[in-house]
């Protein structure tokens, strides 16, 4: 019987904040009267994110014509709500890589960035509206694990390992060893984050999307496909068969059949191929 959520935090202790820069930025984000210059004041601030920021901005996932040197020029050209999206995406990069043990961070946060624009891609094959939402959202979905990494570092380490190897299933070997999964841990960490509710939810239940209130179903169902391809390839810890139930739901949930799932994987595979350059660089 898993624990309740109070009992969850009990155990866990503390959990990472929330880097101040990445509050900061999110706050001025969400304000519709905050200007280009307040944004880029915030960001100037972190050396790393702003020189990420126009990695990104020159990247080939936007097809700049001309290069974009300077913050205020990259926020311009990128508009708030991808400064937003590459803002959470720095956090969350610093906590995959902080939260697991040598070879497995690297893995994990492909795993994250792979699932993101898979994701994305098929929200944008399924027409659904907030395509941002998913990628921020698949991008988030299993930040749980770097959490109990952080948290338990000997005990998670070998559980990771044993599914890494010995393909064990990872949700019911950490049901067994903590009395909770990621799923709950990562809800845990993004509630106390406060940056969306959709993020927390798919955080929660990317493994048993038809558990997810009814205003989040669809997207927790197309970050649950984004990380079915991502594990189908390879690039993640555990097997592409642990979320045969999770890749059913979805597909009921988003009522599409194999058919179109597979059409639809196509066109994800063709995003992989064409971001994987952001891959190599984030
Ligand atoms: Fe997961
Ligand atoms: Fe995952």
């Amino acid at each position: 019987m898993p624990i309740s959520p109070q009992e969850l935090i009990t155990n866990l202790g503390d959990l990472p904040p929330l880097p101040q820069v990445a509050a900061q930025v999110l706050r001025i984000a969400a304000d519709p009267d905050a200007s280009t210059d307040e944004l880029q004041k915030v960001i100037g601030t972190d050396q790393a994110l702003s020189a990420q920021i126009l990695k990104i901005a020159n990247s080939a996932m936007f097809g700049m014509v001309r290069e974009v040197t300077t913050l205020t020029q990259a926020i311009m050209t990128l508009g708030f709500s991808t400064i937003k999206s590459i803002v959470i995406a720095s956090s969350a990069k610093n906590l995959y890589n902080r939260g697991a043990a040598g070879l497995q961070e690297r893995l994990m946060w492909e795993h994250a960035l792979v699932s993101a624009i898979a994701g994305r891609a098929y929200a944008r094959a399924l027409r659904f509206p907030r395509t941002e939402e998913v990628f921020l959202a698949a991008l988030m979905h299993d930040i749980g694990k770097s959490v109990l990494a952080l948290k338990y570092p000997d005990r998670y380490g070998t559980l990771m390992r044993s599914v890494y190897n010995d393909h064990a299933d990872g949700l019911t070997l950490e049901l067994d060893t903590f009395g909770f999964d990621h799923a709950m841990v990562g809800e845990a960490l993004l509630h106390s984050w406060n940056i969306a509710s959709s993020i927390e939810q798919a955080a929660r239940w990317h493994h048993d999307p038809i558990q997810a209130p009814p205003d989040y179903r669809s997207m927790v169902a197309i970050v649950a496909l984004g990380n079915q391809l991502a594990l189908s390839q390879n690039i993640g810890i555990g097997r592409v068969e642990s979320l045969a139930t999770a890749t059913e739901e979805a597909l009921e949930i988003l009522g599409i059949d194999q058919a179109v799932l597979e059409s639809h994987s196509e066109m994800a595979m063709e995003a992989l191929e064409r971001d994987k350059s952001l891959i190599s660089d984030f």
